[in-house]
């Protein structure tokens, strides 16, 4: 039962919104909803849980009078038609199935599990975007002009371009975002408070397509920064994460590696949580009991700078991490090119 105050009086006002929206999904996006998930991280650790679920319950009545408002809108009086009008008089209703009578894809299924999980920790869902400048791409990661790195990601270029004259680009990495998230939340440091956000988001690559490489597909970006923030922070993170997410204690595994953003870089490996590295056979790791998963880091200072951020005073970590490589070891999905697919035999198992 919702008996918190807070929670009790935006109960109110966002069903009293809903009953009447013209497009009451949207309200479950609402700022309000999203400020009282952040809230959560200030909320005496004793209580957390207890307001988590009182949150729940409040989306999940919001979720079901917004459906019930969606019917309601979606019931349109067809006129009889008349053959001989022309196309638009007769085409006024869009024939679209109502969405009771379809099922949400998994990748949306699965970013919601996702967001929730980094919610409870703490940190804000931010999107990124299709179309984005060099700048994000490169220059305020620390890739220099003509920095051979740039080439690690095969970038698809547009013809438009942008004040400077670069090309835009279609994201590569949801990292095109850190800036943005740097700046936005620069605010919160100054309070004493970290800026801890995700991206979940669709990037692009011009690759060559097979079972395990897809031109489109989503990664979850984390950045995190406060005072004195460590790698330990960052394992221990992404490994609470993962254990959430699959339910199940899981080693990980941390190599050295090169990112232009991040210093020291790494490539994080989870202990494959099908086999454990006993099955020779096992198609999810090929029998090595370790799966590369995502590249992470300490965030470089030179794009600590490049927002505004001094850092001398504050550190932090970001990480990408492939989200379709996720889903398909959780449901052992073979071939990443079912995800964008739109194959309803594929779909209809979610
Ligand atoms: N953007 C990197 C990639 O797509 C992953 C990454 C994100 C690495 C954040 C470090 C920090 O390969």
């Amino acid at each position: 039962m919702i008996d918190n105050p807070k929670l009790l009086q935006l109960k109110e006002e966002l069903l009293q919104q809903t009953k009447t929206s013209d497009s009451p999904q949207t309200i479950l996006r609402s700022d309000k909803l999203r400020q009282a998930m952040a809230d959560i991280r200030n909320i005496d650790p004793a209580k957390r849980g207890e307001y988590g679920k009182q949150l729940n319950q409040l989306k999940q009545e919001l979720s079901s009078v917004a459906e019930a408002r969606q019917a309601e809108l979606e019931q349109v009086d067809l006129k009889p038609i008349d053959v001989t009008a022309p196309m638009d008089i007769n085409c006024q209703v869009p024939q679209l199935l109502p969405s009771s009578e379809g099922s949400r894809h998994p990748i949306t299924q699965e970013i919601e599990k996702i967001s929730q999980i980094f919610e409870r920790m703490g940190y804000v869902v931010e999107e990124s975007r299709e179309i984005d400048d060099q700048y994000h791409m490169f220059e305020s990661l620390n890739f220099p002009k003509d920095h051979p790195a740039r080439d690690d990601y095969d970038t698809f270029m547009t013809e438009d371009v942008d004040k400077n004259g670069d090309r835009l680009i279609a994201p590569a990495h949801t990292s095109t975002m850190q800036n943005r998230i740097l700046r936005k939340y620069i605010d919160n440091l100054e309070r004493g408070e970290p800026i801890a956000s995700i991206v979940p988001d669709r990037v692009f690559r011009n690759e060559d397509l097979d079972a395990r490489h897809e031109h489109t597909f989503y990664q979850v970006e984390g950045v995190y920064v406060a005072k004195g923030v460590n790698v330990g922070n960052l394992i221990s993170t992404l490994q609470e994460f993962l254990q959430e997410y699959y339910g199940q204690k899981l080693d990980v595994r941390v190599n050295p590696f090169y990112f232009p953003f991040t210093e020291p870089s790494f490539e994080f490996a989870l202990s494959c949580p099908f086999c454990a590295g006993d099955n020779s056979n096992c198609k999810v790791c090929s029998g090595e009991g370790w799966v590369e998963l995502l590249g992470c880091g300490l965030i470089n200072p030179n794009v600590l700078k490049s927002a505004g951020i001094d850092p001398s005073q504050y550190s932090g970590f970001a990480f990408g991490c492939g989200i379709d490589r996720l889903i398909m070891m959780k449901y052992q999905i073979e071939d990443i090119r079912y995800l964008e697919s739109a194959k309803l035999d594929f779909l209809k198992q979610f």
